[in-house]
């Protein structure tokens, strides 16, 4: 039984097959209507979503599949001071495949070590989030028709923002892929993610602090939200939140190809007049993440299609 706790769960190979198989359900959805009859997908979310929970429930629903789960953990046993692991082991009783999001690192992991079903790790506090990875792979295959060869900005939060963790390790592994940090001094990359990751797969990265110097040379800028529910006080939030705001003079200076990624919720980040810019990809985004999930699920399950 396999789970999903980290982009790199899956080899490059692997990656490349589930992101074909995605490709071919965006271009063949009646094929895959049926596929999961009868199967039930647990989302088991202990913090707030939109994206992720819904677009797991619209791809377990796209196959065939039914839904069920809680969207708070007050609305679950964890508010009466059940563990994960023994919420986990009575959800195999009633699902085939479970979706988890949790504010403590490793919770999903947890899980999946005491489950009988395959766990996907939907978000983990400030660690990881690997769908949202899959989705931004299969955006960024999808639209530049490659994931080596790129120059790609992030800017933000890259302290907290798990989505930028979990897509610096991914990409990692493909050839020639330039990574600028674009952040405050006090949002730059953890440690681990600057040396475990970034230095020791010799990939060229800089960082920097200002967004106008960094976006001219970039194939895509992958912005994100400071992550309010992660800082330990309310005054640090105020002062870094509206720290980079990507607006329409911002993106004169970027070149015609570049792509603005963003996996979303955005506050300020991007102003709204950019939406209407063709280069803005983000909600192109979120509905590339139903296909990628769909394509998860049934590698997960194990079904095959003809
Ligand atoms: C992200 C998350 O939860 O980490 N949202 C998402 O799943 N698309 C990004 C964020 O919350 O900023």
């Amino acid at each position: 039984m396999r789970h999903l706790m980290s982009p790199l769960d899956f080899s490059v190979e692997e990656l490349e097959r589930l992101l074909d198989l995605a490709n071919d359900i965006e271009n063949h959805r009646d094929k895959y209507a049926h596929a999961c009859d009868g199967k039930k997908l647990a989302t088991l979310f202990y913090e707030p979503s939109t994206r992720t929970r819904l677009s797991f429930e619209a791809a377990m629903l796209n196959l065939g599949g039914s839904v069920l789960g809680f969207s708070s953990a007050d609305s679950s046993s964890a508010a009466k001071g059940e563990s994960v692991a023994d919420t986990i082991r009575v959800i195999s009783c009633y699902a085939d495949i479970a979706a988890m999001r949790h504010p403590k690192e490793g919770a999903p992991l947890v899980a999946a070590l005491h489950s009988g079903i395959p766990v996907i790790n939907a978000g983990d506090g400030g660690h990881q989030h690997p769908t949202q990875t899959l989705t931004d792979l299969l955006t960024i295959r999808s639209l530049k028709g490659r994931l080596g060869g790129l120059t790609i900005g992030l800017c933000g939060d890259l302290k907290f923002g798990r989505t930028v963790h979990s897509l610096i390790n991914a990409l990692v592994r493909y050839e020639n892929v330039r990574f600028v940090l674009i952040s405050p001094e006090e949002l730059r990359v953890p440690d681990y993610v600057r040396e475990d990751v970034l230095r020791k797969s010799g990939h060229e990265f800089t960082e920097v602090t200002r967004l106008e110097d960094a976006i001219p040379e970039l194939d895509i800028l992958y912005m994100t939200r400071v992550q309010r529910e992660r800082f330990f006080n309310e005054e640090d939030y105020v002062r870094m939140k509206d720290f980079y705001i990507l607006d329409k003079e911002k993106m004169r200076l970027a070149g015609p190809e570049m792509m603005v990624l963003h996996p979303l919720p955005r506050v300020n980040e991007i102003s709204v007049e950019v939406d209407s810019d063709p280069r803005a990809a983000y909600f192109k985004q979120a509905q590339y993440g139903v296909y990628v999930r769909m394509a998860l699920i049934l590698t997960l399950l194990e079904v095959n299609v003809c």
